[in-house]
């Protein structure tokens, strides 16, 4: 019998019937598509798909490690989950994900979430049936996070939510950029990629299941391949994943600005089903601060990317991550990267306020600013960002742009995502994952207004 099966018989042996499974997944988009793998994993061990906590069987809560706020909800939850066995202690509660490969974290599950049954680690998803294996036969809590190798979670099926018109797939895992203020390498590992031969045959999975949005994921796409020496690099991939048949958008994340090239945009701008949408993270506009960020580039050398990106792609978006209130960053430095919110005219910004991770280099840099000060700082770059939204989307009156259909409204309209990653509300009868031509009509309210052609 294979661990699946016999996961299969004990679980239904459990619980007297085919167990049903629950997952919450916090944080990025990675952690959404490691959540389908786990999903697909547990499926094919006899689970079912449950999207009400309260009747499942088995409670996974798939974790975010990238910044506090992220923490403090999942602990919130977990805490939930004691009244929930203390109702049924047959119900068994799993914590995987970034949060819990820090040893603090995993430390304070284990001695004050008593209710925790299984930490995981999703660097190796394949382990999760042992574990629930081992828990169910030894009665006693599976609490060690750490996995026996880091893996590409090759051969595990993903199942996707059909009701999202966009498909996660991911291409490689980990990340060694050591930004100094980020947890992602801790809990993530050493960069890894996936073979171009597997990351395609998912992709055409993807295509032949309908998926019109395909969204190539890495927390540095652009060094993709680069560490196992492949003959293949970030822009061959586009470029063989855009000759696919069909008709869909190749999207990306995340593109990390030391590593785009020229190549990069030049490939862009040549495969006509790669989006007109990039997401470059700048995370700050003073030179000081990305150096003590371990960036490695210059506000300078980031300007020239965009300007040399927006010559060769005409009509491309840019949207961009910043981190506001890092360690010791003055008044002046903000002010920089607001003035960079303003020069680099991104579409629009993820934007964060720095939060201490431990393990760190950022956490023992010295940080004076008080939190207040940090939160106005925050209010009024949104301010200018959202100046500069406003001015690109009414950039986009008038003009004509193939719309993918994402969700149909009451009252005869449908929201649709344009290529460029913009969303609008379109009269008319749509279908949800359908192309559609489309002109820009209007903007009211902080939302574009369009008409089928
Ligand atoms: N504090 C605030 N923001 C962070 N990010 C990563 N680590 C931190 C942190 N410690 C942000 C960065 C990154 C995005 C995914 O999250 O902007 O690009
Ligand atoms: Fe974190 Fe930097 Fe890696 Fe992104 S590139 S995951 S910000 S260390």
């Amino acid at each position: 019998m294979t661990n699946k099966e016999l996961l299969n018989k004990t679980l239904t042996e459990r619980f007297g019937h085919r167990p049903a499974l629950f997952i919450r997944t916090y944080g990025c988009q990675q952690n959404v598509a490691d959540s389908e793998r786990i999903k697909g994993l547990l499926l094919e061990c006899g689970c079912i798909e449950c999207e009400d906590q309260e009747k499942a069987d088995i409670i996974l809560f798939n974790t975010c490690a990238v910044r506090g706020h992220a923490e403090d909800r999942v602990f919130g939850n977990i805490g939930r989950m004691k009244a929930v066995k203390a109702e049924d202690q047959n119900k068994i509660v799993i914590i995987g994900g970034c949060m819990v490969q820090q040893p603090h974290i995993a430390d304070s599950i284990k001695k004050s979430y008593p209710y925790v049954d299984i930490i995981f680690n999703t660097n190796n998803i394949s382990e999760l049936p042992g574990r629930i294996l081992d828990y169910i036969s030894s009665g006693k809590r599976v609490l060690d996070p750490a996995c026996e190798e880091y893996t590409l979670n090759e051969g595990i099926p993903a199942v996707r939510d059909s009701l999202r018109c966009r498909a996660y797939l991911p291409i490689m895992y980990g990340c060694d950029n050591f930004c100094s203020y980020c947890v992602v390498p801790l809990v993530r590992g050493r960069e890894r990629s996936r073979r171009p031969e597997d990351i395609l045959r998912e992709f055409r999975e993807c295509v032949d299941a309908g998926y019109k949005d395909i969204m190539l994921l890495g927390q540095n796409v652009n060094s993709y391949g680069k560490k196992d020496g492949s003959e293949t690099e970030f822009p061959d991939l586009l470029r063989m994943l855009n000759d696919v048949e069909g008709d869909f958008v190749i999207r990306f994340m995340t593109s990390h600005p030391k590593n785009a090239t020229k190549k990069l945009f030049d490939t862009i701008a040549e495969c006509s089903k790669v989006s007109r949408h990039i997401h470059l993270p700048v995370q700050s506009g003073s030179d000081r601060i990305l150096k003590l960020m371990n960036r490695h580039y210059t506000r300078e050398q980031y300007m020239e990317l965009i300007d040399y990106a927006r010559k060769v792609i005409p009509g491309v978006f840019f949207t961009s991550d910043i981190i506001v209130g890092f360690p010791g960053e003055t008044e002046q430095e903000y002010l920089e990267t607001c003035s960079l919110i303003e020069e680099a005219q991104f579409y629009a910004i993820f934007s964060f306020i720095y939060s201490k991770r431990e393990g760190t280099p950022a956490a023992v840099m010295p940080d004076s600013t008080p939190h207040e000060i940090k939160a106005e700082r925050l209010n009024a770059l949104n301010e200018i960002q959202r100046q500069v939204t406003e001015k690109l989307e009414l950039g986009l009156i008038g003009t004509r742009q193939k719309a993918l259909c994402t969700g149909l409204l009451g009252e005869g309209s449908y929201e649709c995502r344009l290529n460029n990653n913009a969303e609008i509300t379109v009269d008319g009868k749509g279908e949800v994952n359908q192309f559609k031509e489309i002109i820009v009509t209007d903007y009211r309210n902080r939302r574009l207004f369009g008409k089928e052609c």
